[in-house]
Order: structure tokens, then sequence, then C-alpha cells
């Protein structure tokens, strides 16, 4: 009996299936882990960009201090300590808000996108 079910599991379980979806699992976390790589390195250059664009084209730093671009300029609100999600940098850098002038026009979607992102992330360390 036992040495019977022990031919059966051995000779007769589709031991394919198994290594079929062992293979298949490596192969899909070896894509994931590509995939991510690749997303990562994606929001970093959308990061740097944004770095560039507030310090630059974007004038941001003339008028708000953020410890990650190295500006402590006080005309407009401290970003570290306001700590505005993307929906907000986005609604004041496109349309202005009060002293601060609007930018579209002046950035491209792109631009504004990317120094959002920037913000963001970089507002709340
Ligand atoms: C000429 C100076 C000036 C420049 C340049 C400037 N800002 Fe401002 N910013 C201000 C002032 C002043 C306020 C406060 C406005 C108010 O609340 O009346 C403000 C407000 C903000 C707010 C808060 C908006 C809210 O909803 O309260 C964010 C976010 C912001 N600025 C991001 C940026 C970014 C990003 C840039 C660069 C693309 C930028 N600012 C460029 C002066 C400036």
């Amino acid at each position: 009996m036992i040495p019977n079910l022990c031919e059966k599991i051995i000779f007769k379980f589709p031991w394919y299936i198994v290594i079929k979806k062992l293979f298949l699992n490596f192969f899909n976390t070896l894509l994931f882990l590509i995939f991510l790589s690749l997303t990562h390195v994606n929001a970093d250059e959308l990061f740097n960009k944004g770095k560039e664009v507030f310090l630059g084209a974007g004038n941001c730093a003339a008028c708000h201090m953020l410890s990650d671009a190295g500006s402590n300029a006080m005309v407009g609100p401290n970003l570290n300590e306001i700590r505005p999600d993307i929906q907000r940098i986005i609604m004041a850098v496109r349309n202005g808000i009060g002293v601060m002038p609007a930018m579209e026009g002046i950035l491209t979607d792109e631009e504004i996108e990317a120094v959002a992102h920037y913000t963001s992330i970089a507002a709340e360390q």
C-alpha cells in the first residue's frame, strides 16, 4: 500500500506542472523587478528635473524656503512647513496665488508636473 502510494506520487503526479509554475513564477518575479527598477529610474529623473525647474526656470527658490533645494527665501510660505500636496502645488504654479505669479505659459506642462512632483516629495523631508 505505502510503496504503491509513493510510486503514484513520484511517477503519476504531473511534476512538469509544478516545474512550469515555478519557472513562470521566477520569470514573473524577474519581470516585476525589472519593471520596478525602470519606474524607479523614471521617478528619479522626474525628481531631478523638478529640482532643476525649482532652482532655474520656475524661480521658486527666489521666494520659497525649501531645505532640499538649499533656498532660504521668505517671500512666500516655507514649503517644508506647509507641506503642500501635488494638486495644491499644481494649482498655485498654474494659476498663481496672491503675489505669486502664474507660471502657465512660462513653464511647460511637463515642467509644472516635474516641479510639483519634486516639491511635494522634498517638502516632506
Ligand atoms: C515672486 C515670488 C514667488 C515665486 C517665484 C513663487 N512663489 Fe509660490 N508663493 C509665493 C507667495 C507670496 C505665496 C503665498 C500666496 C498667498 O497665499 O497669498 C506662494 C504660495 C505657494 C504655494 C502654496 C499655495 C497654497 O495653496 O497655499 C505653493 C505650493 C507654492 N507657492 C509653490 C511654488 C513653486 C513650486 C514655485 C516655482 C514654480 C513658486 N511657488 C514660485 C511667492 C512665490
